[in-house]
């Protein structure tokens, strides 16, 4: 297993579109597998493919609150089929957009179909913390930051603070 470079804002692969994932072979595996370990390395909750540079709709995440009881997820080529309600994700984070957080309107429910890593159909009914999840990387595969959804305010502040910590270097 390999740890991958996660991309961060503003590479400009984080705004690609994932393309479906059409054969889950021996690559599509492997690259599970990296994406994993990349992610409870890191430590995050989950992990889109576009975020390690690759643009097939795979996700993982975990949700589970400590090591011993891991528990992780693959989806792939998630699609919310209906979302209700709304709810402020309490300071929301991201591994490609390092020392920010911010609180994100979302949905409060989804419906979410996909695959799992065996090609059996998943049908995912998410509420709270794993709605906001699955919405958070889902929108990595529509090549969309949690920053896209916050004010143009707050945005316009964290794109200076980066343009600076850049020009630094
Ligand atoms: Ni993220």
């Amino acid at each position: 297993m390999a740890t991958l470079t996660i991309l961060t804002y503003p590479d400009e692969f984080l705004s690609q579109t994932a393309k479906p994932v059409e054969n889950i072979d021996g690559a599509i595996q492997n690259m599970i597998e990296d994406m994993s370990s990349t992610m409870y390395k890191a430590p995050g909750v989950g992990l889109a493919a576009i975020q390690v540079g690759f643009d097939q709709s795979i996700i993982v995440y975990d949700i589970s609150s400590s090591d011993e009881n891991r528990s992780l997820h693959v989806l792939i080529n998630p699609k919310i089929i209906s979302s209700e309600g709304t709810t402020i994700s309490e300071s929301e984070g991201c591994l490609s957009v390092p020392d920010y957080r911010s609180d994100v309107k979302r949905s409060d429910f989804i419906l979410v179909e996909g695959f799992d890593r065996k090609e059996k159909p998943l049908r995912i009914e998410a509420h709270g913390h794993l709605a906001v999840v699955l919405q958070h990387e889902i929108d990595h595969l529509n090549g969309i930051l949690f920053i896209d959804r916050i004010s143009t305010l707050k945005r316009g502040l964290y794109k200076r603070r980066i343009k600076k910590m850049l020009t630094k270097k």
